[in-house]
């Protein structure tokens, strides 16, 4: 049995859903465990390319259960559509289950959303998030401050319009609600048709865990983004970290074997917020345009920017991240060279390997020293062939360098690389030792 966590290692948008998908092919069980329709993970099936928002990638695999963990915002209109395009397509194969302690996201929190972004940027241009205005803050807002409706709730007519009351009583300052009982039938119904879907989920992770069944958790959104530990307040409003997981379904930290953290060779931040590898110039256009970065949730262009080795070295600290997965490396291909951050030059002269400012403004002003490392070629067909019957050995020379850099740069293992968006197009490379094949880091003349 195998407890295992995918955790972001970045700002989001690492190709965690394909990394997951890679992952789940052993799982009896995978858990999305926090976060809510702001999610977009891709998923790139012989069938077609789909993006799941807020179910868990196992409900795509014949005898696996994504679960929904008690750790989301769930809107449940758009989890239905969700599950309904699914079906359509024959592409749900899986079980479905929704925890019943789930918070539900309510049309409201997305107007909040907006109504909010909107009002810092009227106080100050520079104040805006930038959010996915899926209604994510609103929601967790109003789950800590206990005037959230969970899953349960929703068979519960009496207690269902008491709670829809005491919100609408509150969030006087929104206009263009929907009338409040509009909302509680549409509630009422959507509810009966997922009540087969909704349970207790602990209950059943728990049983999982006794009989020895592989779990995954697929984290949503990254550390970079985390609540605490993130760029606040350039952050999402949950804890997508490895500890933020087990919170998110409910497995006790004892049960927890590997975290695995998804980097892209590069750096991508969609929204405001510090980004210190930043490259606003070709490079950028370069990266937005061959790696195709564009938000999966809200078509918004992602910035773009070189591999930062401190954002990772936090995030591998911060997660206890056991191996890493490196994503999008075909993308880099046919570049000379390629740069990677290793450390930040502070304001006051300090220098940064892997912790960083508690305060956005002052991680805006670090400045990344780069190490210029040996690009490597185009990925064509032939050489993701060769890597398809070879593995990791059959990768460029000097991209196997660029992976042991940050290997010693990091101080954990690669274990898969993603060379294209595909199901097969990930690899997972043999443990240190010859049969991986990384050429010695001696032998790297830089
Ligand atoms: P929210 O989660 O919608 O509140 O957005 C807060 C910040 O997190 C914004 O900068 C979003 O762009 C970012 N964000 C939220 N979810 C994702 C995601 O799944 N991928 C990348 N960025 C995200």
């Amino acid at each position: 049995m195998t407890v295992r966590v995918v955790i972001g290692a970045q700002f989001g948008d690492e190709a965690k859903g394909k990394i997951t998908d890679y992952l789940a092919s052993d799982a009896r069980y995978v858990v999305r465990t926090g976060g809510g329709p702001n999610a977009g993970h891709s998923i790139h099936l012989p069938e077609g390319q789909l993006v799941l928002h807020q179910l868990a990638c196992g409900v795509l695999r014949k005898g696996c259960v994504g679960v929904s963990g008690p750790g989301m915002v769930i809107q449940p209109f758009a989890l239905e559509n969700e599950m309904q395009d699914l079906e359509r397509r024959g592409l749900l194969r899986g079980e479905v289950v929704l925890s019943d302690r789930a918070h539900v996201l309510l049309p409201l929190h997305e107007i909040e959303d907006g109504w909010e972004d909107d009002l810092r940027a009227r106080k100050n241009p520079n104040a805006r998030l930038g959010t996915t205005r899926r209604g994510i803050g609103p929601a967790y807002a109003d789950r800590v401050a206990r005037w959230g409706i969970r899953l349960t709730d929703l068979s519960r007519p009496a207690l269902l319009r008491e709670r829809l009351e005491l919100l609408y009583a509150k969030k006087t300052q929104l206009t263009g609600l929907p009338p409040l009982d509009e909302l509680m039938a549409r509630l009422t119904e959507v509810g009966e048709r997922l009540a087969p879907f909704i349970r207790p989920t602990e209950p059943l992770l728990w049983g999982a865990l006794e009989r020895g069944e592989n779990l995954l958790l697929e984290g949503a959104q990254s550390a970079l983004l985390d609540v605490d530990f993130g760029t606040y307040p350039y952050v999402t409003s949950s804890h997508p970290t490895s500890a933020g997981a087990l919170v998110g379904s409910g497995i006790p930290p004892t049960e927890l074997d590997e975290v695995i953290g998804v980097a892209k060779a590069y750096t991508t931040r969609v929204g405001e917020g510090p980004f210190p590898t930043e490259d606003s110039g070709p490079s950028g256009e370069f990266l937005r345009r061959v790696g195709g970065e564009r938000g999966a949730t809200t078509g918004r262009e992602r910035r773009c920017g070189w591999l930062d080795l401190v954002l990772l070295r936090y995030a591998t600290r911060l997660n206890g991240i056991t191996s890493l997965a490196i994503t999008k490396v075909d993308v880099l291909g046919g570049l000379e060279e390629v740069p990677v951050c290793v450390q930040y030059v502070l304001p006051d002269g300090s220098t940064a390997r892997d912790v960083l400012p508690s305060q956005a403004e002052d991680l805006v002003k670090a400045q990344p020293v780069y190490e210029r490392l040996a690009g490597w070629p185009e990925f064509h067909e032939r050489t993701k062939e060769r890597v398809r019957r070879e593995g990791g050995r059959a990768l460029p020379a000097t991209l196997r360098r660029y992976l042991a850099r940050i290997e010693e740069e990091v101080g954990v293992p690669i274990e898969l690389v993603g060379y294209g968006p595909a199901r097969d197009e990930t690899v997972r490379l043999e443990p240190q030792g010859p049969g991986r094949g990384a050429p010695s880091l001696e032998a790297w003349s830089g």
